[in-house]
């Protein structure tokens, strides 16, 4: 095997980012750049992401960011093995921009496209730092996402729970703008928890005890908003204490989801390499805390990707490529830019699982 170069484009949201990354001869990755352009002040005025600010946002910005990337790389178009974007999930207009630019750079440099999927990028960058092998248990949480995931192999993956309504990081921010703190509210929240009291406001635990690993989020922010408004007007220690009330709840609910999640695993596929966490969620110290404990619990390592790969990056989406371009999955130039794409669409049985495991 020789080493490989690819460029990988993420635009499915509010960063717009590029980078270049080798797949090494040993199966190991290495990364040449890796640029990264938050909208976070664009979006900040209105509370949350505005999908049609984004998108001209990704316009104005992409070229200049995939040149960047390119020379901080110090490597030429015609050294490039694969052009990969994410195509979705994600705004629709951000997804067009990205997967559009991909394709024409591919054309003109007669290169492969890979269409990437944002949620496969996040579920196999571990593998871009770690010599990790499948199959490992991903719990993804982000403000778009909140996943627990079988990761079996490129390509295979089984969706073990969902949120039934808001990600994780959507109720921080939620949370945050109804107490009055500014965008992204996740940490926000956690700075002001850090000085709450999380025992002043009994917060219901969503989901505790299910035998599924689905999260909910939305009866928690009703509750906190309901509190807020009873309490009102709010001095700063009731946010703080609102603040812990809630991310109490959050870590509690979430302990319990992950150890059903990590339950369900092992009974279709035997033990897992680790749980790996991805996702803005998991800068959060106390749910990395919570995140400890559960992996502990299980027996099984807790594995976090640096911040900046935990986040939106174009080395996810770069890394994915290189994996899927080593097994000769590129696409053609039909690829379609997707809103919504499961990643277990092609999700195989624990029977077709095992029975992979066992010619291998
Ligand atoms: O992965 P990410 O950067 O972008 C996407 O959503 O795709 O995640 C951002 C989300 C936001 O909802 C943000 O509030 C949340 O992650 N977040 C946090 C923390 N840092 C970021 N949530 C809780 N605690 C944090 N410290
Ligand atoms: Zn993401």
């Amino acid at each position: 095997m020789v080493s490989t170069l690819v460029l990988g484009i993420e635009t499915t949201c509010d960063e717009t980012a590029a980078a270049v990354v080798e797949r090494q001869a040993d199966g190991t990755g290495r990364i040449l750049s890796n640029i990264v352009k938050s909208q976070i002040e664009d979006h900040a005025p209105y509370g949350g992401v505005v999908p049609e600010i984004a998108a001209r946002a990704h316009v104005d910005l992409l070229d200049g960011i995939v040149a960047t990337a390119m020379r901080e790389a110090g490597v030429s178009y015609s050294r490039l093995d694969g052009i990969a974007a994410a195509a979705g999930p994600g705004l629709i207009g951000g997804v067009i921009v990205g997967l559009t630019t991909a394709k024409a750079i591919a054309l003109v440099h007669n290169t492969p496209l890979l269409a990437v999927n944002h949620l496969e990028a996040h579920a196999l960058t571990p593998r871009l730092v770690t010599p990790l092998t499948f199959p490992y248990c991903l719990f993804l949480a982000s403000g778009g996402h909140t996943q627990i995931v079988a990761v079996l192999g490129v390509g295979q993956y089984v969706r073990l729970g969902t949120t039934v309504d808001d990600a994780i990081g959507e109720a921080f921010d939620k949370v945050a703008k109804m107490l009055g703190l500014p965008y992204p509210g996740g940490p926000q929240v956690e700075l002001a928890a850090a000085s709450g009291d999380p025992d002043r406001f009994a917060f219901p635990r969503p989901m505790l005890g299910r035998s599924d690993a689905n999260f909910s989020l939305s009866g928690l922010k009703t509750a906190v908003r309901n509190e807020a408004e009873r309490t009102g007007p709010l001095e700063p220690q009731d946010i703080a204490d609102l603040c812990a009330g809630f991310q109490a709840a959050v870590l509690d609910s979430t302990a319990d989801r992950l150890s059903v999640g990590l339950s369900l695993f092992r009974e279709q596929f035997g033990p897992p390499r680790a749980l790996v966490a991805a996702g803005g969620v998991a800068a959060n110290q106390a749910i990395r805390g919570a995140l400890q404990a559960v992996a502990e619990k299980a027996g099984t390592p807790l594995m976090i990707p640096p911040p900046a790969l935990c986040t939106d990056n174009g080395a996810m989406i770069a890394w994915a490529g290189l994996e899927r371009l080593a097994l000769g999955m590129t696409d053609t130039m039909d690829a379609a830019p997707r809103a919504r794409w499961r990643l277990d669409e092609n999700a195989p049985t624990p029977a077709q699982f095992a029975n992979t495991r066992a010619q291998h």
